[in-house]
């Protein structure tokens, strides 16, 4: 890629349009997965082992990539208190070579894998002179990422000594907040994530937590890794009514999250927070929240869907933590959404297992593959109501979701139905 060779000025604009051209047409049909929830680390036998069991439902979804979780040595069991990345023979969800042997069979079933990427923080192995938890050890023999108190952040008072930057984003209280400003430390995590690639076998990256640390070091990391896909996680609050509910414009929230993309060099995707926040408000019988101000979805979808990943809930929203979770009653809906809809859908683990709802969100996708929706397909929204939606997608594709069953003559004859469900239905061009 052109733009992170030494080229004059005057190329970068050619070359930058280059790159999200290619990312997006290459990730343009994926579909991606979150293959963990908040209590797959305490599975017997191990987690890694019993993914292998999916491996076939997932193919047959058509599911092009499975974000797995943290792998490395970690603090606590799901793998966000990361300490010897190097190290995944430590990890509750199984050792090194049980890993391999998944992401092996995921390969060979067509399926790419996304590593979890914990970075902001790290764990410490040992106390310092001072008494204070900051040396680091990477868990290899040759003393990679092997780091002392100079590589954390200045502002981290906690646990600095002063010596490094001070956090180029947000700090994350509960661990040590490594210094991304310095050099070595983004030389030794891009090695690191090489590493993973070629002696693991991932293909790509979800990045925990990108608010920790500048767009532009998340550039940096795209840039040295090429990952296949990428996806980070900038995870902010809606605006919300003094009624306790999501403002209908959220023009701030997508755009900071376009900011974000942008300013990482546009090679990388951001989770939809914005269209999961209003979704899960919309299906209350707001329905009026899916279309914005430009007669457009209101999500980043809306405004950058090529590097946008929708889903309706994941391992901190859903799951056993439910800290922002989707009406459960009405997920079939947000599937019937975010499966026709562009951006990337991810489906979640619990929603296709552990909820029944494989067939029905396997039905979805297969329209979504047939009909060729694509990240940056096409919509055109008909009816945004309090109990209906309605939008064409490129012209071949319709839907709806929402109670009312009447739906006037929005539907022309020319349509027929591809799917139906609990208050939602699609259809194709006969
Ligand atoms: C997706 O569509 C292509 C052709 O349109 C087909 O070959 C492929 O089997 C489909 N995949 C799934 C999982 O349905
Ligand atoms: C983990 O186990 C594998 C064998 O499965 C071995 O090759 C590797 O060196 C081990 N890693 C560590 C950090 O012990």
């Amino acid at each position: 890629m052109k733009l992170y060779s030494s080229t004059l000025c005057f190329s970068f604009f050619f070359s930058l349009s280059i790159i999200f051209s290619s990312f997006s047409s290459s990730s343009s049909a994926a579909l991606l997965f979150q293959g963990f929830n908040w209590e797959s680390s305490g599975k017997t036998g191990g987690w890694y082992n019993s993914l292998q069991t999916s491996i076939s439902d997932l193919a047959a979804a058509g599911i092009t990539h499975v974000w797995l979780p943290p792998p490395s040595q970690s603090a606590s069991p799901q793998g966000y208190m990361p300490g010897r990345l190097y190290d995944l023979n430590a990890s509750s969800y199984g050792n090194q070579f049980q890993l391999k042997s998944l992401i092996t069979n995921l390969h060979n079933a067509g399926i790419k894998s996304l590593a979890d990427i914990v970075i902001n923080h790290r764990t410490a192995e040992r106390k310092d002179d001072r008494g204070i938890w900051a040396i680091f050890e990477g868990g290899t023999p040759d003393g990679r990422l092997d780091w002392g108190p100079s590589f954390i952040c200045s502002d981290d008072t906690e646990y600095s000594n002063g010596q490094g930057n001070p956090d180029s984003g947000e700090g994350f209280p509960p661990a040590p907040d490594m210094d991304h400003l310095n050099p070595r430390v983004q030389r030794e995590l891009t090695d690191w994530m090489n590493w993973l690639k070629t002696d693991i076998g991932y293909d790509g990256w979800r990045f925990d937590f990108v608010k920790g640390y500048a767009p532009e070091i998340m550039g940096t990391y795209i840039a040295g890794t090429k990952p296949d896909f990428a996806v980070g996680e900038k995870w902010d609050s809606l605006a919300y009514g003094p009624d306790g509910k999501p403002n209908w414009n959220q023009d701030a929230h997508r755009g900071a999250l376009k900011d974000w993309v942008q300013a990482a060099g546009g090679a990388v995707t951001a989770f939809d927070f914005t269209t999961k926040g209003i979704l899960q408000a919309a299906v209350e019988g707001e329905l009026w929240r899916l279309r914005d101000g430009n007669g457009n979805p209101p999500g980043l979808i809306g405004l950058l869907p090529g590097n946008a990943v929708t889903f309706i809930d994941n391992h901190d929203t859903g799951s056993t933590q439910k800290l922002w979770p989707f009406p459960s009653d009405k997920v079939m809906q947000g599937y019937a959404y975010i499966l026709t809809h562009p951006g990337t859908p991810s489906v979640f683990y619990d929603h296709f297992f552990d909820w029944g709802l494989k067939e029905e969100i396997g039905r979805l996708a297969a329209i979504r593959n047939s009909s060729g929706i694509t990240s940056t397909s096409k919509v055109n929204i008909l009816a945004a109501d309090s109990d209906l939606y309605v939008a064409g997608i490129d012209d071949n594709v319709m839907m709806k979701i929402g109670p009312k069953m009447d739906l006037g003559n929005l539907i022309p004859s020319s349509f027929q139905v591809a799917t139906s469900g609990e208050s939602y239905c699609v259809w194709v061009k006969k």
